[in-house]
């Protein structure tokens, strides 16, 4: 595997800034913007917009997206518009029963969180949220073993993330998904902060659902995503009744006679006018790019550039501040160097990507030694 340099030229950053923020929003590739910018002229020529237009890129996301995440078959992929709308999606296609739980970790992003409560509320059963440790023991394995353990008999669905949105904290999801199995609990996985940044292997993980919001690690523009649908959702009901995701859509004068058939797979879960023509074209392009770079490539890089400073970090890590120093005061001390992060809760949370290279990870720490901070990985 041939390592990448800094890809900083396939990006429009202006110089002098330190970018640490992927996790936040991705920055568009020219190549991406430039999609875009196709997309928005195309629409001044409608007449040559065809009904198969309505269809095709969409499915070209869909196999781009399978490849990225090991999908064998494309058509378990569906176009959503955030990742809120594929939890409640998810929520509302997995029957919970009055003394069931779902079990997640503590300090999810609320999209996985909301579609839960709610179930939970309506159905009588518990939202149980399992927290790090508390006693001083080794956080990442300590908190692995406790949501394994609060996995039980009356779990009907775990959901989580492959890594924690706040600080980076890896859960082992090839166990986590063997114990759901074991229970016969859903086994959900929000990727939008690790696929596209770390692997992430559908056909080993077995996952029966895996949400993206593409605006952070798949490079791709806001209010669009992917999301795959495992076999326990074949039948499910979509949360809006569109004709694009019935049969027979492709033939727009028979549009008056659709009868009620989902097409098979999971385009009965896309968003409605899930073909939209500017914000497609641009996904497509990013996730060409991403698969082009390599992912294995691209959480190379990160690891390495971590390296120096902040030995074992990754992609998207925490940085913890001593008890008496309000992070949003040395995110603002930051800001003002030029140096780009973001604050979630007590963490300084940090996430380079390939458009960063030494100078941006040694004008943080030089940023927090200013500050007069010290500053540990979570
Ligand atoms: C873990 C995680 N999931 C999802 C999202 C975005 O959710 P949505 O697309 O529903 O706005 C974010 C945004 O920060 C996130 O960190």
């Amino acid at each position: 595997m041939t390592k990448l340099g800094c890809q900083k030229a396939a990006f429009t950053l202006p110089d002098g800034f330190h970018y640490l923020n992927c996790a936040y929003m991705s920055p568009l590739t020219r190549r991406v913007q430039e999609a875009g910018i196709a997309g928005i002229r195309r629409k001044g020529a409608p007449a040559e917009i065809t009904a198969d237009d309505f269809f095709d890129d969409v499915d070209e996301a869909r196999r781009l997206f399978a490849a990225l995440v090991h999908v064998s078959d494309a058509e378990r992929i569906a176009i959503i518009p955030s990742a809120s709308y594929a939890l409640s999606t998810v929520a509302r296609n997995t029957p919970l029963r009055p003394g069931q739980n779902v079990v997640t970790v503590r300090d999810q992003f609320p999209s996985n969180t909301h579609p839960w409560r709610r179930a939970c509320r309506e159905a009588g059963a518990e939202f149980r949220i399992v927290g790090p440790p508390s006693d001083g023991s080794d956080r990442t394995p300590a908190w692995n073993e406790a949501l394994l353990e609060a996995i039980d008999a009356d779990t009907a669905v775990v959901t989580l993330g492959q890594v924690h949105w706040v600080d980076g904290t890896p859960f082992d999801l090839m166990r986590i998904g063997e114990r759901a199995r074991e229970v016969e609990a859903a086994f959900v996985v929000d990727g939008t902060q690790s696929v596209g940044a770390v692997p992430f292997d559908v056909e080993a993980l077995r996952p029966d659902a895996v949400v993206c919001a593409a605006y952070k690690w798949l490079m791709g523009p806001y209010s669009i995503g992917l999301a795959y649908f495992g076999a326990r959702y074949d039948d499910g009901v979509p949360l809006e009744e569109n004709w694009m995701g019935r049969e027979g859509s492709r033939d727009f004068a028979g549009l008056v006679d659709q009868g009620d058939e989902y097409r098979p797979g999971a385009a009965r879960f896309d968003v409605g006018e899930s073909a939209n023509f500017i914000l497609v074209p641009m996904l497509i392009a990013a996730l060409e790019q991403v698969l082009e770079w390599g992912v294995e490539r691209i959480s190379e890089y990160c690891r390495e550039l971590c390296e120096p400073g902040f030995p074992g970090a990754g992609h998207l890590f925490g940085l913890r501040l001593p008890a008496d120093v309000d992070p949003a005061d040395v995110r603002s001390e930051l800001h003002r160097r030029n140096v780009f992060v973001s604050v979630r809760g007590r963490a300084i949370r940090v996430s380079p990507h390939l458009y960063n290279d030494e100078s941006d990870m040694e004008a943080l720490a030089d940023a927090l030694r200013e500050c007069g901070v010290r500053a540990e990985l979570t």
